[in-house]
């Protein structure tokens, strides 16, 4: 019998893992992703700005948690929302407007026969929003997850199929390239914000980079001082946001627990890996920026997993003066 041998071939679409090639960051990211935060970040934003307002989701990647947050929302046409990332690549990527949903990533359940409840509801959702199409020809590759791409003969063992945003949301959403570092500097029809996402990547921005730390002192960048750099971003965000505004962070490990570097005392740590001596911060520098502001208050908590650690933390923080 002749078998044929299950081969890698390179995948030309795809919405996941992109690596920003001057970086190597990942702008990984899905539909749907923390799908509780997003939910109730659009349940506030409806209380909150019944009339309308600016919704700024920086970290914006693809355009996956714009067009997410967008079907979340009751009448999406209340609301300008922009969809902002410093990875060019990405941006283009969601001007394009076609996105891969492959069976095994994380929204693969939108297409998976076996749902739970939760993910029922959010497939209505997303069908109601979004429409089935071709296999686009263009390719854009980056890929780090060979195994989304195994072929047996000519047949692919995991098909994704392709979707695109309906006008429905699609006319509210722009997507533009920019820095949140730089968001005094963004023009917006409100002026003022009533939300400000950045969502899983304070640790890009304070190289909280937990892959290849071995033992206290490796790796994070000993001259930047990260408590300075999240106390500038947050009074940015601040200054941006309107009274009632939110501004919602994601739920990454690396997010919330800083790993210690040289420049932290050791007394003001905590042990994370005893057998390799791995410490954390032991106060979390954004949550410290955050309440040294005044004006933030916490208002929806949850859970943070990971490296055998599991918190509380608020992800969404409200401005209340
Ligand atoms: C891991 S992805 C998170 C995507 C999405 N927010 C989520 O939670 O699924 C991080 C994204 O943040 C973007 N990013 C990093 N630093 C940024 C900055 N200073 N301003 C805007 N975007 C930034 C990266 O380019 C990348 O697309």
């Amino acid at each position: 019998m002749n078998i044929a041998p299950i081969r890698l071939h390179s995948a030309n679409f795809k919405s996941y893992n992109k690596l920003d090639s001057k970086t190597g960051l990942s702008a990984s990211t899905s539909f749907y992703h923390d799908f509780p935060v997003l939910k109730k970040s659009a349940e506030i934003i409806e209380k909150e700005f019944p009339n309308g307002t600016d919704i700024l989701i920086y970290a914006g990647s693809n355009g996956e948690e714009a067009l997410s947050t967008a079907s979340l929302l009751k009448d999406p046409k209340k609301y300008n929302i922009f969809s902002i990332d410093i990875f060019k690549e990405a941006v283009d990527f969601a001007k394009r407007g076609i996105y891969g949903i492959h069976p095994l990533a994380e929204d693969g359940f939108l297409i998976n026969k076996n749902k739970t409840n939760g993910e029922k509801y959010l497939t209505s959702v997303f069908y109601k929003n979004f429409k089935e199409t071709k296999q686009p020809k263009e390719s854009l590759d980056n890929l780090t997850d060979m195994i989304f791409s195994l072929r047996l003969g000519s047949e692919e063992l995991f098909p994704q199929k392709y979707f695109s945003p309906q006008d429905s949301i699609k006319r509210n959403v722009h997507f533009i390239e920019g820095d949140i570092r730089d968001i005094s500097a963004l023009q917006t029809p409100y002026k003022k914000a009533g939300a400000i996402f950045f969502r899983n990547a304070l640790y890009h921005i304070t190289q909280n980079d937990l892959t290849g730390v071995m033992k206290y002192g490796d790796s994070p960048n000993l001259t930047l001082n990260k408590q300075q750099v999240l106390d500038d971003l947050v009074k940015r965000v601040y200054d941006k946001l309107d009274i009632g505004g939110i501004f919602v962070l994601g739920s990454h490990l690396q997010e919330h627990l800083y790993i210690a570097d040289k420049s932290v005392p050791q007394d003001k740590t905590v042990i994370a890996d005893r057998a390799r001596n791995i410490r954390y911060m032991s106060y979390p520098p954004h949550i410290m920026a955050l309440n040294k502001i005044g004006g933030f208050k916490p208002l929806f908590e949850a859970e943070i997993k990971g490296m055998g650690n599991s918190i509380k933390l608020p992800l969404i923080w409200q401005k209340v003066k």
